[in-house]
């Protein structure tokens, strides 16, 4: 069966890395059909909407998606796209690779991030012209479904450290049924792990790193600390992501639209080739997943390396050493 992989580039340097990507699954011949979508700034610019119902319907009926960046209209166009492919969980490794200066080498992550409630469900009111408000939403169900998928993720990747960050010593109801869910999960499923305080647990990842392997989180927390140990690993052209949903998924760099290097051919490819890669395993094209991820750190390695790497590649030239790689 062909697998239909949605492309959405969008602005800026996701005009650059996602040509660069597809130039590279080329390369690997999977004979995938390619269905272009637009989305960003510069359509709302020529359409007076960021997303069009059709390339929001194309991201809806593809096996997954590809997307590279928005920029001032990102949010207008990836949580619709997030919530277009069903996705629950957003996955976000953050690996230190050999050849690449990182402040913690030993950093090896996974944040598996609730992707559809807490306190970014949307549940805010102005009250009064003094008082507004914010509804944090913990259901039972969603804290379930991450924990599961989250426990599996780390059984199924071979990490054996497992921690669930909450903060249900001062938010006793919502992140004390966090932790109940994924107690419960874990009960099920004879699964151990630890929970820990996020904000102290902010503090042990910088320091400690290597005692620390996936780590479920609720959508505000994974969304902070995976910023975090971003940090730790060498820059935000090495970070990868999935959206994931029951039958769909949407992979896109971490990275934005880069409007300080956009244009000039210098974007570091790997972060969209490497959500490339997690797209390839989540079709079950293992193989060529794990083939492609050797090529990058390959690369990565030993160069070419663009400037946010110390080197003076360009986009293409790291592509190409990706392509020469397979
Ligand atoms: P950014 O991720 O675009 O850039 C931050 C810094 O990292 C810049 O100095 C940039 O040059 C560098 N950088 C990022 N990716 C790189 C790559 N692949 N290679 C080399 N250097 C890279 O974040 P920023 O500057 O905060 O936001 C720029 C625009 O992107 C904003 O309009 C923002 O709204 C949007 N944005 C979109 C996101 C999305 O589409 N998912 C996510 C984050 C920001
Ligand atoms: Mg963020």
């Amino acid at each position: 069966m062909t697998e239909q992989i949605a492309v959405i580039p969008g602005d800026g340097i996701g005009q650059e890395v996602v040509p660069a990507t597809l130039d590279v699954l080329d390369a690997l011949d999977l004979g995938f059909e390619f269905v272009d979508g637009d989305a960003g700034d510069a359509v709302l610019e020529e359409r007076g909407e960021a997303l069009p119902d059709e390339t929001y319907e194309l991201a809806a009926e593809s096996d997954a998606t590809l997307f590279g960046a928005a920029g001032e209209t990102a949010a207008d166009v990836i949580l619709p796209l997030r919530e277009a492919v069903g996705s629950f969980a957003n996955v976000r490794p953050a690996r230190a690779y050999p050849g690449v200066d990182a402040v913690k080498p030993e950093t090896d992550l996974v944040f598996v991030r609730e992707n559809t409630e807490g306190v970014y469900a949307g549940i805010e009111s102005q009250l009064s012209d003094d008082v507004t408000t914010l509804t944090r939403l913990i259901t039972d169900s969603a804290s379930r479904r991450i924990a599961e998928y989250g426990f599996e993720y780390a059984e199924a990747n071979g990490y054996e450290d497992v921690t669930v960050a909450h903060k249900a010593n001062v938010m006793r109801t919502t992140d004390g049924q966090f932790l109940e869910s994924c107690s419960a999960v874990a009960e099920e499923g004879n699964y151990e792990y630890d929970e820990a305080l996020m904000d102290a647990l902010a503090m042990h990842l910088i320091m400690h790193p290597e005692d620390y392997g996936v780590v479920i989180c609720p959508n505000l927390a994974g969304d902070m600390l995976s910023d975090l140990a971003a940090g730790l690993v060498g820059g935000l052209g090495l970070l990868p992501s999935a959206n994931v949903g029951p039958d769909n998924a949407l992979f896109e760099p971490v990275h934005g639209s880069a409007p300080d290097i956009a244009g000039q051919g210098i974007a570091n490819p790997s972060a969209m080739v490497l959500s490339a890669a997690m797209m390839l395993e989540h079709l079950d094209y293992a193989d060529e997943a794990a083939t492609l991820r050797s090529a990058v750190e390959s690369v990565l390695e030993d160069g070419p390396k663009t400037p946010d790497l110390g080197g003076d590649a360009s986009t293409e030239d790291v592509s190409d050493a990706i392509i020469d790689r397979l």
